[in-house]
């Protein structure tokens, strides 16, 4: 299935995710306009990103490490001297290849280089088609603290092919679904129902399944980002999960994975706003991630309030002595509540 998402904002995105959308990788970059080109991919996608320079065969490689220790100011600077010894000039299209720590990391470069290149994301996990990839946000991690350096900055072109997932192991295949369910938990009903129904799918590695979820993640995001691409309203519904799961993720320090954390911190947000949060609509989204074989409990070794707080509590969306945090209220909408100290603690106990 392959499905386009096109619109015009402050930039020209196009999203083009689907099978067998390799083949018409080289096409895709011409319509874009993109003419230099480097690719930056995650070294572990040696073969992939083999297949792709052969084919794009003006193009440079330039492999990184993937994972979260490449969100870094000093890779950003170590990276800005290989494209230089590469030439990479303001005509250089940066086309990010891997899950979303290369694409977070490449679309920051992409926008500070030379005060801006254009910037391609070919996401290859289920977590960067269904949510790291979209909507322009990208950035870097420091002092401890995810993404604390960043710009919004769209993209030209999003493409990716679902056959790269093939290779993604069952933990990683599965947690980009996490992200499905959080978008589906606060704004559309029925892609959460169609969700649970495809959850054990899911699972499975059902590939239909897999491709319909991206999808319905995929327009999920993107209806919010043309709504709203900063983050002053409706965009903020996005960060479900987020305030506790960030916090987590950072004190972590690489044990958890990022849908992992998403996963915990949305079912401790409900817990921490259990007065607006009907107990039915905690049992459908456990049940679910449950089924989708993410972890629902809040592991005992990080179940520190005040660390979590000290994190949580001077997060990018934090106000004097509360974190706004968004909630589902019943499935497919929700409220903006407030984390406190008190209900962090409670939340995780
Ligand atoms: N910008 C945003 O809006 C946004 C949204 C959500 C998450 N994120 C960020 O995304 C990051 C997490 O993304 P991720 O889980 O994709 O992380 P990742 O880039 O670390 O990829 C996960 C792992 O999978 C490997 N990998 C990638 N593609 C593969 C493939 N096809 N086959 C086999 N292995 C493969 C990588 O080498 C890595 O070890 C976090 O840094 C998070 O903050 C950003």
């Amino acid at each position: 299935m392959d499905r386009a998402f096109e619109f015009v904002r402050r930039s020209t995105s196009r999203i083009v995710i689907g099978a067998g959308i390799e083949a018409r990788l080289p096409q895709l970059l011409r319509e874009s306009g993109a003419q230099r080109m480097v690719l930056v991919y995650d070294e572990a996608l040696q073969p992939l990103a083999q297949r792709l320079l052969a084919a794009l065969s003006t193009a440079k490689g330039l492999p990184v490490h993937g994972g979260e220790s490449l969100k870094t100011l000093t890779a950003i600077a170590d990276m800005v001297g290989r494209l230089r010894a590469v030439n990479a000039d303001r005509s250089t299209t940066l086309l990010a290849l891997g899950g979303g720590t290369v694409t977070d990391f490449t679309g920051f470069l992409a926008s500070i280089y030379l005060r801006g290149v254009p910037f391609i994301a070919c996401p290859t996990t289920t977590l960067a088609m269904c949510d790291a990839a979209l909507g322009g946000k990208n950035g870097v991690d420091f002092d401890g603290r995810k993404n604390e350096l960043g710009t919004i900055r769209q993209p030209e072109l999003i493409v990716a092919d679902t056959a790269w997932l093939q290779t993604l192991p069952d933990p990683m295949f599965r947690e980009g679904f996490v992200e499905a369910v959080k978008k589906a938990a606060v704004l559309d009903a029925g892609h959460f129902t169609r969700l649970e129904q495809l959850a054990p799918l899911l699972h499975q590695r059902d590939a239909a399944a897999a491709r319909e979820a991206i999808d319905m993640a995929v327009a999920m995001k993107m209806a919010v980002v043309l709504a709203d691409e900063g983050e002053s309203d409706r965009r903020r519904w996005l960060n479900f999960g987020h305030t506790i799961g960030h916090a987590l993720e950072s004190l972590a320090a690489g044990a958890l994975r990022h849908g992992e954390c998403i996963a915990i911190g949305m079912l401790a947000e409900c817990r921490a706003a259990a007065n607006v949060v009907p107990p039915a609509v905690f049992t459908r989204l456990h049940d679910v991630l449950a089924g989708l074989g993410a972890p629902t409990t809040f592991p005992r070794a990080f179940a520190d309030a005040d660390r979590l707080w000290s994190l949580a509590g001077t997060d990018k969306k934090a106000r004097g002595d509360h974190v706004p945090m968004i909630v589902p209220t019943a499935i497919g909408t929700g409220i903006v509540a407030e984390l406190t100290r008190a209900r962090l603690a409670v939340a995780i106990a």
